[in-house]
């Protein structure tokens, strides 16, 4: 070995120690020909102290080396005097009186600092992806990414389940997202893709009797990216057989609380998760994956708004809208920037307006922005309707009301909107409170209005709830309800999954209401189809996302900053230069020509 300990790791104990250490240089100080360097490796950094009079040799070398140069340093640990101590390191209390320095490779100067808050521009970190790496939040998200993934092997090998590995190169099956194509040699004009998820295969090993699977499986979605979006992306894939929803629910609580009290015991984890089903999370947050670390519930107040006399309310009412809105806590003196602030949220969500009511002393008084006051020419609606919302709202003296109208879905959308901008506004969502809670009973389907068709909400192997097999056959698709149900923490989505449909007959019904003729069925599902007549059995999982939780757990903003080597917004890797052309023969090799090239 090249050293005796880690930097990181000295302590005053160690006072008196001989230790060899190397690492990377970091910051240094020369007081009066004493050199004092920072040495960094991945367990932290030290102060290492070259002294001219004691060991001049060494004190020659270190005033040559330069930030980022590796180099072995020997030497004893030493207690700072008494005063110089750093209690910014965790190494501060100690030095290390160097006596012998060799360099082991030097370095360029870095396009950037490596330390822990790094002003560079991202694409500039994804250029020189590897220094950026050595940052210490960037190793320690690394570490945490780590651990998470070692306590999932463990909990789930505990519980008799198998880590399979399942193919990349499969066949095209369609589940929402583009794929990304292989083009195959062997077979020119034939492509492989690369699976959106193993959902399929993991289906198939219930077939086969695996009855507990898992896999940290790559996912491939060729998607507009975001902050919590990828191209390639880490799932916990996990499936089970002979189980019902709770008790994969059950599970997945287990595993993360667990995994939460183990990695990051630092966080103020809510237990135990509330299950909610998607009605009433639409009804009570206007959304789906609701942030529950505060309350900002809704309120429908739309019976109220048809007795007044405002255009905008009557006239949401009258094309079947709703008028709904929450109450901001002791927000009535919220001053006019604030409340354009709130009107400007409102209309970039899509919304018309935003009406409001403060309510000041005991009388609600109600004030509509400035757009609404030309729509309703000026209407102010009495006293007296404002309190009957009021009483309705649950809002009291000194409380600010909010409302919009419009139309279902949108008109959630722009509420949840609202109620995300108003908790920020009042700095509800604090990082270190993780909020947890499952969301089921998905509605089936979704109409998809520009292609005229029912799509799946969660994806077509999912079983329909309960006694609701018998309407797939009836007028109203909207509203059957599945068994699918996600795990959202903090207003995001973490995990989706479902019981599965496990016979034939069924699962060629919902491909027929999604559109799908018997021909495109066979080609695309037969593999699935026919497994299902080989005794199936009943069977469910889920898929949390490794990527979007690590973020949470590491506070990043993206999930760029837990993934080492990640795509920026466009697709592309700045390190490696992909995606690239490849030569002409490649192409020839795959039968391939290309028609449109990017200048
Ligand atoms: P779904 O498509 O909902 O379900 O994905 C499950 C979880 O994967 C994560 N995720 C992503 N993370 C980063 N970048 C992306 N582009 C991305 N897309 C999805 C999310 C999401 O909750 N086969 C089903 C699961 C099942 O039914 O068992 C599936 O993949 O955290």
């Amino acid at each position: 070995m090249l050293r005796s300990a880690d930097c990181g790791s000295l302590r005053s104990e160690n006072a008196g120690d001989q230790v060899t250490l190397a690492g990377w240089i970091g910051r240094r100080r020369d007081h009066g020909g004493i050199i004092f360097l920072d040495l960094r490796d991945r367990s932290g950094a030290v102060q290492v102290v070259f002294n001219p009079e004691t060991a001049a040799d060494a004190t020659r070398i270190a005033e040559e080396v330069r930030g980022e140069w590796v180099v072995q340093v020997k030497g004893t640990v030493n207690r700072r005097p008494e005063g110089s101590e750093n209690p910014a390191m965790d190494t501060g209390d100690i030095e290390i009186l160097t006596t012998e320095i060799t360099v082991l490779n030097r370095s360029l100067t870095p396009p950037f600092y490596i330390e822990e808050d790094s002003e560079a521009d991202e694409s500039l970190r994804l250029r020189y992806r590897y220094l950026d790496l050595r940052r210490p939040p960037m190793l320690r998200n690394l570490t945490l990414r780590h651990q998470v993934v070692k306590y999932i092997r463990d909990f789930l090998s505990d519980r008799d389940f198998l880590e399979i590995e399942t193919p990349i190169l499969i066949k095209s099956t369609p589940e929402g997202a583009r794929d990304f194509l292989v083009p195959s040699r062997m077979q020119p004009g034939n492509f492989y893709a690369l699976p959106q998820s193993p959902q399929q295969m993991k289906q198939l090993l219930m077939v086969a009797g695996v009855e507990r699977y898992f896999q940290i499986a790559r996912c491939f979605r060729d998607e507009d990216l975001r902050a919590d979006r990828q191209l390639e992306f880490t799932q916990l894939d996990l499936e089970m057989s002979f189980v019902e929803e709770d008790d994969i629910l059950d599970l997945t609580e287990a595993l993360y609380t667990g995994m939460i009290e183990s990695v990051s015991p630092e966080k103020k984890l809510r237990k135990p998760f509330p299950r909610i089903t998607h009605a009433e999370a639409m009804e009570r947050y206007a959304s789906d994956k609701p942030d529950l670390r505060f309350g900002l519930e809704m309120t429908d107040v739309s019976e109220l708004a048809s007795e007044s006399e405002f255009r905008v309310f009557l006239s949401a009412i009258e094309g079947s809208g709703q008028i709904k809105g929450f109450v901001v806590p002791g927000q009535a003196g919220f001053v006019t920037g604030q409340m354009k602030d709130l009107d400007d949220t409102a209309k970039a969500a899509g919304a018309g307006g935003l009406a409001h009511i403060r309510y000041r002393g005991t009388n609600p008084v109600g004030q509509l922005s400035e757009d609404e006051i030309l729509q309703s020419a000026g209407l102010r609606m009495p006293a007296e309707w404002h309190q009957r919302v009021a009483d309705k709202m649950g809002a009291g003296p000194g409380d600010l009301i909010l409302l919009l109208a419009g139309h279902q879905p949108r008109l959630n959308t722009w509420l949840s909107a609202m109620r995300t901008h108003v908790s920020e506004l009042l700095e509800l969502t604090d990082p270190d409170v993780l909020a947890f809670a499952f969301v089921t009973k998905f509605p089936m389907f979704e109409w998809n209005e520009s292609a005229k068709r029912w799509d799946s909400s969660h994806h077509p192997f999912t079983a329909p709830d309960d006694g609701m097999e018998g309407e797939l056959d009836g007028e109203n698709l909207g509203d059957i309800k599945s068994k699918a149900y996600d795990l959202v923490c903090n207003g995001s989505e973490l995990a989706s999954g479902s019981i599965r449909i496990h016979n034939r007959q069924l699962q060629e019904k919902i491909f027929s209401i999604l559109g799908l003729s018997k021909e495109e069925t066979q080609s695309q599902f037969g593999q699935i189809l026919e497994a299902f007549e080989y005794g199936a059995p009943p069977h469910g999982g889920i898929a949390p996302g490794i990527d979007r939780l690590v973020a949470i757990l590491t506070g990043s903003t993206s999930i760029r900053d837990v993934i080492a080597f990640p795509k920026t917004q466009t697709g592309s890797d700045p390190l490696f230069n992909a995606p690239a052309p490849v030569g002409p023969n490649q192409l020839v090799e795959l039968s391939l020509r290309i028609t449109e090239q990017l200048e």
